[in-house]
């Protein structure tokens, strides 16, 4: 399978908009509409200083987006979506491989890369850690629900010594001075 990254650019706002509305994101806030995906892409919110997106070409077909936010911060964060059609095909893991190494590479100063998901999305989890990403928090009942139901949340990251020299570095959990 040939796996390209092209930029995401404003005057594909329909393709996004198909992508979008196209399928459930069970794991994202509410249904997005189509004029109100538009508005966002007119605002910048897809590609300015601090926000870029791409996406994920699978044999030329739009298999998936990312979208990389907080460009402007030491600490840029990532949304990913990969159709349901095309789930299961590693094409999740390497698009993190990718923006992983496009952050990296492409901002000199930045030291750490985090991603946000809900607890129960096994698949996303499991695309962190084959990734290099450790879990870095956990945050209750954090995570409200379209349906009313609310869910913890967890956090991962990267660091870039540990990408550079592919180790992993764990966080000091148990940093707590001993009870009195
Ligand atoms: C999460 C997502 C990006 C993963 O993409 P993908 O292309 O399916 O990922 P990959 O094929 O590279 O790997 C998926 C891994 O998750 C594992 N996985 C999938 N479903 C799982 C489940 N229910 N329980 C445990 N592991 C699961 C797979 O076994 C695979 O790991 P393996 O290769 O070690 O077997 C994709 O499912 C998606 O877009 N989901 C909807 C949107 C979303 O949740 N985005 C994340 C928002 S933060």
């Amino acid at each position: 399978m040939q796996i390209e990254f092209p930029r995401f650019s404003p005057d594909e706002a329909d393709a996004l908009v198909g992508f979008l509305t196209g399928e459930e994101w069970p794991y994202h806030a509410g249904v997005q509409e189509a004029r109100a995906i538009r508005q966002r892409v007119a605002d910048g919110v897809y590609d300015d200083e601090e926000n870029r997106t791409f996406w994920v070409l699978a044999d030329g077909e739009r298999a998936g987006l990312i979208r990389l936010q907080d460009l402007a911060d030491d600490t840029p964060m990532f949304d990913l979506r990969i159709r349901a059609a095309r789930r299961g095909q590693g094409l999740g893991t390497t698009a993190v491989t990718w923006l992983t190494h496009y952050l990296f590479d492409e901002f000199p100063e930045v030291r750490r890369i985090e991603g946000h998901t809900r607890q129960d999305n096994r698949a996303m989890r499991a695309v962190f850690r084959k990734s290099g990403y450790v879990k870095e928090a956990h945050y209750r009942e954090a995570w409200p629900a379209p349906d009313g139901t609310v869910h913890d949340a967890v956090a991962y990251a990267i660091l870039r010594r540990d990408w550079q020299s592919g180790t992993v570095t764990l966080p000091e959990w148990d940093d707590e001075p001993a009870l009195p």
